[in-house]
Order: C-alpha cells, then structure tokens, then sequence
C-alpha cells in the first residue's frame, strides 16, 4: 500500500509517502514554522493553523514529486489526530478528509504518540518485540513496555512537567531562542558538567514516574545568581541531570520488564549526550538501544506515513474526523470508538 502520511499537530508541517510493499520511504518533506514562533517564544496555535494551511498543498505536490509518482498512484492517506492542538491538527484532518474523497481512497486519523513511538521502523536496526520505548518530547516523557505492534503498556510518565519543556523553559530563562532544547544542547557542549550539581529527580523512589518541575526551579535560581559566563557549565550539569534521570528510569524500566531492547523516541531522542551515553551504557550492560534518526525523532510525516500504511493495510480506517486534543497511547481503541 502506497501510504501518504500528514503531521500538523504543532509547529511542524511535515508530509511523506511510504510504501509498504517494498518497505520503503518514497518522499519526506517537512516544513518548520520555528522562525513563525520565536519572536513570541513559543507555539502561537492559531498562527500555526494558518502556516500548516499555507505550507501543506505545497508540501504535497513536493512529497509527490520526489516520489515519482501520481497523486492518483495513492492507495490511502494517514494524518496526526491527536494529542495536539485542535486548529492545528484540523488542517491535516480536513485536507485528509478532501483528498481521500476525491481519489476514494480510505484515510485514518494515528495517534502522535504511537507515530514517534513506530518512527524506529523506518531505520534499518529494528528491534524485536518486546522492546521499551523512552518517549520523550515537548508535551510527554513516558516509558512504555511495546509487546507487539498495537499492544502498549504505560508503565510511568511524568506527574508534572515534560522532560523537553524542562529543556525549553530553562533554556528560555538562559535567553536563548525558541525552542531552547537543542540550544541548551549546543551551549552544554562548550560547559563543564561538574561545577554545578541538579538533583536526579525521583531515582531515590521506586518506581517509573518522573519530575521535572523541581529541577526546573532550581535550574531558575542557579541561573539568578549566576553571570553568563556560567551559562555553557549549568547548562552542562542541568543536561546531565535530565539524561541520567531519563537512564536510570530506562534500565529500572528494562530490569522490571525482563526486555533486552530499549527505544527511545520522540524529540528530545535527538539529544546527542541521551544517545551516546545510552550506547556506552548498552555495550557496558548488555542491552540493545535503538534511536530513529534526529530528523525522526523530532515532529515529521515520516512516521505519520509508516504508522499509517501499518494500520490502514490491516484493515483501519476513519468514517469520520473527530480530533482529540488528549489521546492517552493505553486508551488507543476505547477513547477513539468513544468520541
Ligand atoms: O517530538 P517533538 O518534536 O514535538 C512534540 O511532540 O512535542 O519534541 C520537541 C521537543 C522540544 O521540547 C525540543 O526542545 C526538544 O524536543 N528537543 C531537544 C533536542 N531536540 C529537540 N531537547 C534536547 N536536546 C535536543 N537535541
Ligand atoms: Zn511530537
């Protein structure tokens, strides 16, 4: 099945056709509105709307092109349903909804979630079933326990804040520009790890929960009382901090399931020091760790196509576009047959 796969749930246009038959991605075209959203320091939702209306056609007729082939060639059509923002995630909807009845061809709205968390099958190193996946973007940081394609088990997520909103606000008290993870990533490279210490939140409770609120405070009155000059060594030891939390978790996580395989998805899967120390540590331990490429972690249609194509050729398919602004990955099939 020939699959075209739209992601609009925030600031991200991103579009892609996947085939199924030869397990393989025909086109990836993502537009970011990032330079749209700077000047405010963060998603302005309705002026995100607006830009995913004026990008996506475009980004269509691009994917379709680079692909090779004819919009009529589609045999099916994936969009982001949710979590995200409801005006945002209606662009992709709609378009979805008016491309599917033209070529009458079924199209399926995917949860977001579950696309970051499939995004690792679009590589090469696939790992088998079952596998953990350390999800962790700007809205979730959730370890879940994947025993087979469709069959998730939440075992712990974050009580208060995300682990990449913990990067975003920090890096935004610093002064850098939206969206401050990979940034703060950037500054951490030139700093000194050991001069400043963060607590790792929660690692002294058992458990898979975690807490970013706290650090996040002390990241705010570090930096008070700090110069700029300090900035690359907080921003050092304030990394750190987060990515040793997010290991430990993994490998609690790891031994409590018995799965030798570890995924991590999501953007803040992007962030170089996460992805070196969790290979050192796989040689170490003698476990499997498993990233989608950078460009794959973060927001894009590639995942949206592949996890569509999965789903649309077993049968699925929307009659309807009911978007959901929260969308628990544990409540896949009851929240959406309920609404
Ligand atoms: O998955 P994503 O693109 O969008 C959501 O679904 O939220 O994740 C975006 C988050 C942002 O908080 C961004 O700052 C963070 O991922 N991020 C990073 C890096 N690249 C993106 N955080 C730390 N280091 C990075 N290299
Ligand atoms: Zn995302």
């Amino acid at each position: 099945m020939i699959v075209l796969g739209i992601e609009s749930s925030c600031d991200e246009t991103g579009v892609a056709i996947y085939d199924g038959a030869e397990q393989k991605l025909l086109a990836h075209q993502l537009y970011s509105q990032i330079a749209l959203h700077a000047q405010y320091g963060g998603v302005v939702p309705e002026l995100a709307s607006r830009d995913h209306i004026r990008k996506l056609p475009l980004l269509v007729n691009a994917a379709i092109e680079e692909a090779g082939i004819n919009l009529q060639d589609l045999e099916g059509i994936a969009f982001t349903r949710g979590p995200g923002l409801i005006g945002a995630l209606m662009v992709a909807a709609t378009y979805a909804q008016g491309l599917g009845l033209a070529l009458d061809i079924p199209i399926l709205g995917v949860n977001h979630m579950e696309a970051h968390l499939m995004a690792v099958m679009l590589e090469e190193q696939k790992p088998e079933y079952p596998f953990v996946t350390l999800l962790v973007s700007g809205g979730h940081t959730q370890l879940v326990l994947v025993r087979d394609f469709g069959n998730y088990e939440l075992l712990g997520e974050s009580l208060d804040d995300a682990v990449g909103e913990a990067f975003d606000k920090t890096a935004k008290i610093m002064g850098l520009p939206y969206p401050g993870g990979p940034e703060l990533a950037k500054l951490a490279e030139a700093g000194d790890p050991s001069r400043y210490h963060f607590p790792r939140p929660m690692l002294n409770r058992p458990g898979l929960e975690f807490s970013f609120s706290g650090i996040k405070t002390k990241a705010l009155l570090t930096i008070e009382e700090a110069t700029e000059a300090d900035y690359p060594d907080i921003a050092a030891a304030f990394q750190e901090a987060l990515v040793d939390t997010l290991i430990q978790k993994s490998l609690r996580a790891l031994k409590r399931t018995g799965a030798k395989n570890l995924v991590v998805s999501g953007g803040v899967g992007a962030n170089k020091h996460l992805r070196s120390e969790l290979k050192r540590l796989s040689e170490e331990k003698g476990f499997q760790v498993y990233f989608p490429r950078s460009e794959f972690c973060t927001d894009n249609g590639a995942m949206v196509a592949y996890l569509g194509c999965e789903r649309l050729s077993r049968g699925e398919q929307s009659e309807s576009v009911k978007l959901l602004a929260r969308w628990p990955i544990d409540q896949l099939t009851e929240r959406a047959s309920k609404e």
